[in-house]
C-alpha cells in the first residue's frame, strides 16, 4: 500500500466509495471539485492505493491561523483493519506539524464508534458535541482535538 496526492482522475473511484460509506451525507463530485480549486497551501488530499486500486483517501484543510481540520477519511470496507486509516491519518497530522499548525480538529458522527476509537488511539480528545450537525440525518457530531505542541 502506498500514499500519494489525490488527482482529478481519482474522482470516480472516490465518489463511488463516498456513496457506499456515507450514504446519508456523501460528498458530490462538485464538492471535491471545489476543494481542488483551493490553493495547495490550504488543503492536502491523499489517496491510498494497492497497485493501481484505490483503497482509501483522506483530506485536510489548512485555513491559516493555528488550526488544521481533518475533513474526510475513508477506507474501502474490504480493507478495514489493515492500518490504512492509520497511515492516512498519520500522514495528515504530520503535514499539519510540518506546516507549523498548533492543533488538529475534526468532527465525527456520534454513531461511528470505529472512527472515534481510531482518533482516540491517535491522541485526539473529545471536546464537544454539535447537535444535529449531519443533515438530513440529524445525527450529532463529536468534535475532537489533538494538540501538536
Ligand atoms: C474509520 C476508518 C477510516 C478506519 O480505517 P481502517 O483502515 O480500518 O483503520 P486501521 O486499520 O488503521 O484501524 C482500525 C482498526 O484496525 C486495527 N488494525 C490496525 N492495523 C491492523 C492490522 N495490520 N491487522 C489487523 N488489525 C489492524 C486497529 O487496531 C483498529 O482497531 P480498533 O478500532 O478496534 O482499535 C474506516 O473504518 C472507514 O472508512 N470507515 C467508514 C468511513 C468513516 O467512518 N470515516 C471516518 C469519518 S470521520
Amino acid at each position: 500500500m502506498r500514499l500519494r496526492e489525490m488527482r482529478r482522475a481519482d474522482m470516480s473511484g472516490i465518489v463511488a466509495l463516498e456513496q457506499e460509506l456515507f450514504p446519508e451525507d456523501a460528498w458530490t463530485p462538485e464538492m471535491f471539485a471545489a476543494e481542488f480549486a483551493q490553493p495547495s497551501a490550504r488543503r492536502l488530499y491523499l489517496v491510498a492505493e494497492e497497485g493501481t486500486t484505490l483503497i482509501g483517501y483522506a483530506g485536510m484543510m489548512f485555513t491559516g491561523g493555528s488550526q488544521a481540520d481533518v475533513v474526510t477519511l475513508a477506507v474501502t470496507p474490504a480493507r478495514w483493519g489493515e492500518g490504512t486509516g492509520t497511515a492516512l491519518l498519520t500522514a495528515l497530522v504530520r503535514e499539519a506539524e510540518k506546516r507549523g499548525y498548533e492543533e488538529v480538529l475534526l468532527e465525527v458522527r456520534e454513531d461511528n464508534p470505529r472512527a472515534r476509537r481510531l482518533y482516540l488511539r491517535h491522541g485526539f480528545a473529545e471536546i464537544g458535541i454539535r447537535r444535529g450537525y449531519y443533515q438530513p440525518s440529524g445525527v450529532d457530531a463529536v468534535v475532537m482535538r489533538k494538540a501538536l505542541r
